[in-house]
């Protein structure tokens, strides 16, 4: 790849699930009815979605040691791992370098620090594989790139979440819209083999996320605040007024982990692409 000036940074939120929740994997959690929604149940959906992708990957491709899959935007590389261990010619990409020192760590394959859009290579995949990578690429540089690095006949495999048409404000903000992304595929020759709604299942992860923010995290603000209040009232004060944006946005944020609104407003799918077009 040829060098680049773009600039790269630690994800200081990825350090804090990884560093202090203990979490290994960035994606939601395939959950089960009996699964408790605390950080334990959420590892264990986390562990069942990745066996899920896993699962279906085998399903494609039963001949490991010849198939080379690029994983983009990789995290932790906890996925990446997995096909290394299942014998996948497997390569990790994010553009984020705490995740670069992660998987390097973990496995001794190749890592590139890129965002997709920029990245190049000389080498075609047979997969390309996006678990909750897709939203952050631009939608049409997401297809134009991915024509330049699959193989003929190759797959895109695509675990994320969607925005549906009549979605408005805060909820439209994050993923694709859904009608856009197929239309997107269609137009680049890429038709579903297999499709899967998997909103209900991964819902919990939100429940989970909110129960443990309720729980934990406001409760401790708070008493940190009463604490502060008591001892510097001015400063707390001034502090509170300048940051009086920030503490509202947050507040307004909360919709984001409600299931509630998710269910109105998204779609958490999954998707398998061949590519169709052969080049000549
Ligand atoms: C929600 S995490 C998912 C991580 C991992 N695939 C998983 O399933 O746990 C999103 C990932 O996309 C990466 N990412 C963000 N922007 C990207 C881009 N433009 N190109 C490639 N990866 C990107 C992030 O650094 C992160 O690794």
């Amino acid at each position: 790849m040829a060098p680049t000036k773009e600039k790269f940074k630690k994800d200081r939120a990825l350090r804090f699930y990884n560093e202090v929740l203990g979490l290994d994997r960035l994606h939601y959690g395939l959950f089960k009815n009996s699964d408790t929604r605390n950080i334990d149940g959420l590892i264990q959906a986390q562990l069942r979605y990745e066996e899920f992708l896993s699962g279906e990957i085998n399903l494609l491709f039963p001949e490991s040691s010849d198939t080379h899959i690029l994983d983009v935007g990789c995290g932790t590389g906890a996925m990446s791992e997995s096909l290394f261990r299942k014998s996948y010619l497997v390569e990790g990409l994010s553009p984020d370098l705490y995740q670069k020192e992660l998987f390097e760590k973990r496995i001794p394959v190749p890592f590139h620090l890129a965002r997709y859009q920029n990245f190049s290579s000389e080498k075609m995949y047979d997969m390309i594989l996006m678990s909750e990578s897709a939203q952050y690429i631009p939608l049409k540089k997401l297809f134009a790139k991915t024509n330049e690095l699959i193989k003929d006949h190759g797959y895109l495999m695509v675990c994320d979440y969607f925005v549906l048409d009549h979605a408005e404000g805060k909820m439209a903000k994050s993923g694709h819209r859904l009608s856009a992304f197929l239309e997107e595929a269609n137009k680049n020759n890429y038709h579903i083999v297999k499709e899967e709604d998997i909103t209900e299942a991964t819902l919990p992860t939100l429940d989970t996320a909110k129960i443990f923010t309720e729980k934990y995290v406001l409760p401790t603000i708070d008493i940190a605040q009463e604490k502060f209040l008591e001892r510097r009232p001015f400063i707390f004060k001034t502090l509170k007024w300048f940051f009086r944006k920030n503490i509202a946005k947050a507040q307004e944020n909360m919709i984001l982990i409600d299931s509630t609104e998710f269910r109105k407003n998204k779609k958490y799918m999954f998707f398998i692409f061949k590519r169709e077009k052969t080049r000549q």
